[in-house]
């Protein structure tokens, strides 16, 4: 993605009628350790793509994290604010995708899913760190509305068929706190026998994180055909998927 030119080369050889595009420096903690880097990638490359894509729909994954998190139940209308490196290349990348009008944002919450190599969901960090043996630290004052990636994607199928271009909020619909979501993951794995502690972001101020990044959807919500789910429910009502 960072060979411009091979990029190039390779959308005008595959003519593409859609983009989807979710590359990214997708850790803060990454992204504020190396963020020559993470502009490069998050803000250059994403303007170079949709550029290229100019004249096809083209959805552009952003992130909950681009608000202050003082307040939380963000929706569209709400300004950013971003205070770390991660969300600063997002807020600048989105800025070059919505000047085009046929292209569209989406802001997503922590996603839970399967990935290939077993090891970037944070559920698959979670249960990794608990098979290891480890007592994670969670924190009871930072708020999330997490959502499984199937009904991410289904939700990016749903805006792409029905044409549907600019800034979308996507997540589940429960806030919980890293805590909660903890104590929701444990009871799903008794094998591993889960440790975990309660902690408070106050006390790990690096990178700098939005305290409540929950997301209102009720304007994706009008034009799905699907309720958005609680991530509890979810869990409860999907008892064999892989997180
Ligand atoms: N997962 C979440 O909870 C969450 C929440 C909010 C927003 N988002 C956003 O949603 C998108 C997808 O997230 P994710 O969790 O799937 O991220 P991820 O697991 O980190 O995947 C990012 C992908 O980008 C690729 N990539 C990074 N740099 C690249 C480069 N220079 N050239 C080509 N490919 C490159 C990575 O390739 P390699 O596999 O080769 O490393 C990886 O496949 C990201 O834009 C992220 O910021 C995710």
């Amino acid at each position: 993605m960072l060979d411009f030119d091979a990029v190039r080369r390779a959308f005008h050889a595959q003519r593409p009628q859609l983009v989807i595009h979710c590359a990214a420096v997708s850790r803060s903690p990454d992204a504020q350790a190396n963020p020559e880097l993470a502009w490069r990638i998050n803000r250059d490359g994403t303007a170079h793509l949709a550029r290229l894509a100019a004249d096809i729909p083209f959805v552009f994954f952003s992130s909950d994290l681009v608000f202050d998190g003082l307040t939380g139940n963000y929706d569209e209308s709400a300004k950013p604010d971003p205070s770390g490196v991660y969300a600063q290349t997002k807020v600048a990348a989105e800025n070059f995708v919505l000047a085009n009008p046929r292209h569209t944002v989406l802001r997503v919450a922590l996603n839970a899913g399967a990935s290939l190599t077993g090891d970037r969901a944070f559920n698959e960090q979670m249960r990794l760190a608990w098979q290891r043996g480890e007592t994670l630290r969670l924190f009871t004052d930072e708020f999330r509305c997490p959502i499984p990636a199937v009904v991410t994607t289904r939700v990016v199928w749903e805006l792409v068929n029905h044409d549907q271009t600019g800034v979308f909020h996507v997540a589940g619909s429960e806030r919980l706190s890293r805590h909660e979501i903890g104590k929701l993951l444990a009871a799903r794995w008794p094998q591993l026998h889960p440790r975990f502690a309660a902690a408070s972001a106050r006390d790990c101020p690096n990178p700098p994180r939005p305290r409540d990044a929950s997301l209102n959807c009720a304007k994706v919500q009008r034009i799905l055909p699907f309720q958005l789910p609680a991530f509890s429910q979810w869990l409860r009502d999907h008892p064999d998927e892989l997180i």
